[in-house]
């Protein structure tokens, strides 16, 4: 894991509040795996102190996308950067997708509002393994849908003014049991009552199922045990988000 100072390539409006950020760094670019993120300090002055989380969206040879709402000081700032302008990346950090090593002939993806960010990486790996993928994405209206990349696209949309009217796990079950997909795994990221929705799925369907958490962090590199994580088991044990994860196999985390 390294921290690089990156030129600003592009921001540009991918929905309502939500904007994607280009920049440059080829390191970054081809070593990032889908599911890894990237803490970014977004100012060079000591406002936000803390690096912010970002899953890589994105990746060309030489250029990194993230996707972001705008929901304070941190993300105000990334949203105003202007090309030329730089910011300080650390990563990649922590680990990709891959946990479970259960065969599987379909790969269901299922993304909730910005939940969608790791998801076309991924889908451009399956696509790389020859897996078959079927998406999933939900958000509150038409506007916070961000579909590029993904693969057999079905939309839910909370108010209906897209696709299915309901939560996107809803429709995901829906089509599980109407079509057949063979041997079934599941990739999810998204709000906690979704990701516990698709729990709940994947054990009444006994499917595999791999998540990616986005809960709060601190220092992002295992240091301030500031990103708990519950195991299942017993005895009471946790896992660090920023360093085992983000990604997990649902089956081994309390959620
Ligand atoms: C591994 C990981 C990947 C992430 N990927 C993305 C992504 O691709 N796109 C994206 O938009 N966001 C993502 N997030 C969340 C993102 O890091 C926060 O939205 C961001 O740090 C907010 O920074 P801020 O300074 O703008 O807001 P702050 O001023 O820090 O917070 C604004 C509000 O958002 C809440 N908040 C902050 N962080 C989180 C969080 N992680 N979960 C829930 N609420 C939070 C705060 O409690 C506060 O109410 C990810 C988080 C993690 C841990
Ligand atoms: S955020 Fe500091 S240990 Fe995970």
């Amino acid at each position: 894991m390294m921290i690089e100072v990156c030129p600003v390539g592009e921001v540009r409006t991918a929905g309502d509040g939500i904007f994607i950020l280009r920049f440059r760094s080829p390191r970054i670019a081809t070593t990032i795996r889908a599911g890894q993120f990237l803490n970014i300090r977004a100012s060079e002055g000591i406002d936000p102190l803390l690096r912010r989380p970002f899953s890589a969206y994105w990746t060309d040879k030489t250029d990194v996308e993230i996707v972001f709402h705008v929901v304070g000081r941190g993300t105000a700032l990334l949203q105003g950067k202007r090309p030329g302008e730089t910011i300080d990346v650390l990563g990649p950090a922590g680990t990709p997708f891959g946990k479970d090593n259960s065969p599987f002939d379909t790969a269901v993806l299922i993304g909730g509002g910005l939940g969608v960010a790791p998801l076309p990486i991924l889908t451009r790996e399956l696509a790389v393994a020859g897996t078959p993928v079927v998406s999933f994405l939900g958000g509150r209206s038409r506007g916070y849908i961000v579909r590029d990349h993904l693969e057999n696209l079905h939309v839910a949309t909370d108010d209906g003014s897209e696709g299915f009217h309901g939560t996107v796990v809803a429709l995901a079950e829906r089509s599980l049991t109407t079509t057949s997909f063979g041997r079934v795994k599941l990739f999810a990221c998204g709000p906690m009552p979704m990701l516990r929705a698709v729990a709940v799925l994947a054990r009444k369907n006994g499917m595999p199922c791999e998540v990616s958490l986005e809960g709060p962090m601190g220092c992002g590199i295992g240091i301030c045990q500031g990103c708990p994580v519950e195991l299942a088991g017993e005895e009471k044990k946790y896992a660090l988000m920023c360093k085992e994860g983000p990604t997990f196999d649902i089956r081994t985390i309390r959620i």
